[in-house]
This record gives C-alpha cells, structure tokens and sequence, in this order.
C-alpha cells in the first residue's frame, strides 16, 4: 500500500544515541530528507542566550521569540534551520549551549513557536522531491508526528553514550540533559506506546543502520 507513498520516519533517543549519524546514514539510502530537531532547539537558545534573555524569563523569552523569523536552507539530503537568515554553525555545540539548551526547550513558548515549523517540513520535503522525512529529537514520535510510518526510539546506556561524545572531544553533561529533558512537562523524552525501540549499546553505527533499514524497506513494499 505504502509503495512509492512519501513517509516519515520519527527517530528519538537521549542525548549521543546515535540518532544524527544513522539518520543521516538513512536519509541517503533511501533519499529522505534529514531534519535534526535539536539544531532548532540550540539555535534559538543560542540566539535567546546573545539577546540576554534567561530562561526563566518567560515572557522575555516570548518577547525576544516574536522578533524571530524561521527559514530553511537545503543542501543535499540535509534542511537546516535558519534563524533570521542566520544558518546555524558549529557555535551551537558550543558548551555554553549544552548547558543552557534543556532549560529553554522546556519551555512550552519555545516548543509551541517551533511546533509548527517541524511540521512544515513535510510540504519542504515533498516540494524538494524528497521520497520521505527523517526527523530527530526528543518529541518527534510522541508530538510532533505521532502518526509517522516508522516512530524510532533509540536507546543506549548512558555510559556508552558520553564515551561516544567523549570521543568527539566534544564537552557535554549529556546525563544531566537527559535528565532535565525526560522530566520536563511538556513533550518529555519518553518512548511514546508503539515506538520501535532499538537498543544500540553493544551495536556499530552500521549494525543500527542495517537494522533499521530493513524496517523501512519493509514499510515501503507493504
Ligand atoms: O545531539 P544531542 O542528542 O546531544 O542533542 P540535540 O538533539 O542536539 O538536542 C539538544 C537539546 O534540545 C536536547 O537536550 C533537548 O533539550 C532539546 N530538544 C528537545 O527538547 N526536543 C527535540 N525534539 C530536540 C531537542
Ligand atoms: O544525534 P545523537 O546525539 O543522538 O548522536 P550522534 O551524534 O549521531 O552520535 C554520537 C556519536 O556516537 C557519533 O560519533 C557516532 O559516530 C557514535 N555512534 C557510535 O559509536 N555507535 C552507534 N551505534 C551510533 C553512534
């Protein structure tokens, strides 16, 4: 039924789960486009963080969020968000974004400014020629596309995942942003009821991208 139908493919999992490499990995297999829902989430912090505003500001932080315009750059299978015409960089890995991120994507102001625009992705996606949607985060299979064809959850013990950030030379609490991104009232990091869970801790990136392709492959001849 699905042949040739354009789908969507939800993947979510803590923080170093692995969900940008094997999504990437997917989007070229099976020419999806990729979204990585954290950059919106580190890119508006980042820009709420220059603007001076705190988190527990809320209505700053409203303020500061209606002077911003949302776009979207494609290059390859990748759209990235652009805030203001500003394309998102390596500053929003920075350390000072891992810290402060989790605070502002608790926030139900910045996740109702974003939720539309995730969703928006779909019509980009089906205008570029896209056969499909790979979107990443937290929320993707629980709020964002609950209906999505194949909804991801990610898993990987939290040892193996800060040796996996560790080994980026990247500087993260990654225990500490899952914790506040699990506990956190609006859209927390769960796996929503019928997500596929896969547990990667003892698998290669390559074994998580054969596995899940093999699902996909599957979805796209039912
Ligand atoms: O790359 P990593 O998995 O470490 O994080 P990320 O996907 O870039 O997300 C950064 C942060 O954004 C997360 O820790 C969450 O606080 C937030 N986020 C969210 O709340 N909802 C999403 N759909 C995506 C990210
Ligand atoms: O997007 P997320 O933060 O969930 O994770 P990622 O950036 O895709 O992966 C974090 C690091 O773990 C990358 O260097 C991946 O190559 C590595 N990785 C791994 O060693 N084994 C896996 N099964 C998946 C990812």
């Amino acid at each position: 039924m699905k042949k040739n139908n354009f789908i969507i493919v939800a993947v979510d999992g803590g923080a170093a789960a692995g969900k940008s490499s094997t999504s990437r990995a997917l989007s070229e297999r099976f020419h999806l486009m990729h979204v990585d829902t954290g950059s919106f989430y580190r890119a508006t912090t980042l820009k709420l963080m220059e603007a001076g505003v705190s988190s527990e500001d809320t209505t700053a932080v409203t303020q500061a969020l209606s002077t911003i315009k949302l776009g979207t750059s494609i290059s390859g299978n990748t759209a990235s968000i652009t805030v203001n015409d500003w394309m998102p960089d390596a500053s929003i890995r920075s350390q000072s974004v891992n810290e402060n991120v989790s605070h502002f994507a608790a926030l139900p102001e910045l996740r109702a400014f974003l939720l539309d625009y995730q969703r928006s992705q779909v019509e980009v996606a089906k205008k570029n020629g896209f056969s499909g949607l790979i979107m990443e985060g937290r929320d993707i299979g629980s709020v964002i596309f609950p209906n999505a064809d194949l909804r991801l959850f990610l898993f990987a013990d939290p040892e193996k995942r800060a040796q996996r950030r560790a080994k980026e030379g990247i500087t993260d609490s990654i225990q500490k942003r899952d914790q506040m991104d699990s506990s956190r009232k609006a859209a927390p990091l769960q796996c929503p009821e019928g997500a596929t869970l896969l547990d990667s801790s003892e698998m290669t990136l390559e074994e998580v991208v054969e596995k899940v392709s093999g699902w996909i492959e599957s979805l796209l001849t039912k």
